[in-house]
């Protein structure tokens, strides 16, 4: 298992619970911290990867602080895509979180292009950040290759729209896996910028990481994800878990059965670190170490522990589906409540760039026509 290693001031949770308690017991983001806020694409369905590595964190931020919580449709776009699909993509995601145990009445969940002013504080943060910056960063590099066809420049400044989502709401906590913590350093420097260059107006975010920084995929070895095919997803049933699971990495000295093998060597054993009692856990060190268990005995009680965290995610996700127009709802009210807050604070970096159109220009008598415009 990784090394329960944190962000300073959020030091490791208890490790061996299940999931669900295993959240419930991380420790409060740093007591500096006054504003939550963190975001994921609409790109299809949730798995262990995105649980363990922020959601789970963001279930347990909600009681602590205030937070907000961000479908972030505008990021989505700089990939390909089909516009008929994205409602559908948007909502389908808000499900997930709702399942997941996120309240809308204790967080605001919203989708990020229904706050027009993100795109906007964006545009500034284009015009502080060096270019430079945003081409060393790995995950722009990544996509570059991944999509030759497609490098956009949207590809290039995402970091600088994540940087708005935060700071439009002036939010200092930022939950998210290890793969985002080079765009909160950016987000850091591109308000570091802008308080230096017109003031101080927005805090400067931190990264607050699970235990779980980076949770490995069923092939043992690359990061989960979706676009590898190798997860398990929050809503799959027992059967289709068992079905990932069996035929999972494990050591490669297990060939047989009778093979000793090394656990702190097997992604089966890190993920029982995340899901297994601390009891279940030498069990399966001893049995490992010692061949007097094999691996599928070992998944067994693994697949177990995966169906109990998963099974009231399973089901909240069902009752919901029920009633399809609670999401719109819950989405058209977190909107509602954040487009003020968003509002005041343009019109504070407005004010503090000496970009005061708006105001000069509010409420003059409208112009006569223009010829040939009617
Ligand atoms: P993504 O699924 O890449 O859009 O990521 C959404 C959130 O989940 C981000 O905060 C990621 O850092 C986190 N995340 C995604 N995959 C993993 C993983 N395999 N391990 C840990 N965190 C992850
Ligand atoms: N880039 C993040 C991801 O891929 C999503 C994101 C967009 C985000 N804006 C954010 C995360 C603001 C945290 C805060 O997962």
């Amino acid at each position: 298992m990784t090394t329960p290693e944190e962000t300073p001031g959020t030091p490791a949770s208890e490790p061996g619970l299940p999931a669900t308690e295993e959240a419930a017991a991380l420790p409060a983001a740093p007591a500096a911290i006054t504003r939550i806020f963190s975001g994921m694409q609409p790109s299809g369905e949730l798995h262990i990867g995105n649980w363990l590595g922020a959601l789970a964190n963001w279930v347990a931020l909600q009681d602590r602080h205030p937070c907000i919580f961000s479908i972030v449709d505008l990021h989505a776009i700089t990939q390909d895509y089909e516009p008929a699909e994205m409602p559908a993509r948007i909502r389908d995601m808000a499900l997930g979180w709702l399942a997941a145990g996120i309240d809308p009445e204790r967080s605001v969940v919203f989708v990020q292009s229904a706050v027009p002013e993100h795109a906007e504080l964006a545009w500034i943060f284009n015009t502080l950040v060096p270019l430079g910056l945003l081409e060393r960063m790995t995950q722009f590099k990544d996509k570059a290759k991944n999509q030759p066809e497609n490098v956009n420049s949207g590809l290039l400044t995402y970091p600088l729209l994540q940087a708005a989502d935060i700071a439009i709401y002036k939010a200092d906590g930022v939950p998210v896996g290890e793969d985002q913590v080079q765009h909160l350093e950016m987000a850091r420097d591109a308000v570091r910028k802008f308080n230096n260059r017109y003031g101080e107006v927005f805090p400067e975010p931190q990264p607050i990481l699970s235990p779980a920084r980076k949770v490995l995929g069923l092939d043992g070895e690359r990061k989960m994800s979706k676009s590898l095919n190798n997860q398990i997803g929050l809503n799959d049933s027992p059967e289709l878990v068992w079905a990932k699971l069996a035929p999972a990495k494990t050591d490669v000295r297990r060939k047989k059965r009778t093979d000793p093998g090394v656990p702190e060597d097997c992604n089966i054993f890190a993920w029982h670190g995340f899901f297994s009692s601390p009891g279940e856990r030498a069990w399966a060190a001893e049995g490992c170490r010692t061949a007097g268990i094999g691996c599928r005995d070992c998944k067994q009680v693994l697949a177990k522990n995966i169906d109990a965290a998963l099974a009231p995610m399973r089901e909240r996700r069902a009752a919901l589906e029920r009633h399809p127009g609670r999401v719109d709802e819950i989405l058209a009210a977190g909107a509602a409540t954040l487009r003020p807050i968003a509002r005041a604070t343009m019109e504070e970096v407005r004010e503090r760039m000496g970009l005061d159109a708006r105001v000069r220009y509010a409420g003059q008598p409208p112009a006569p026509p223009l010829r040939g415009i009617d």
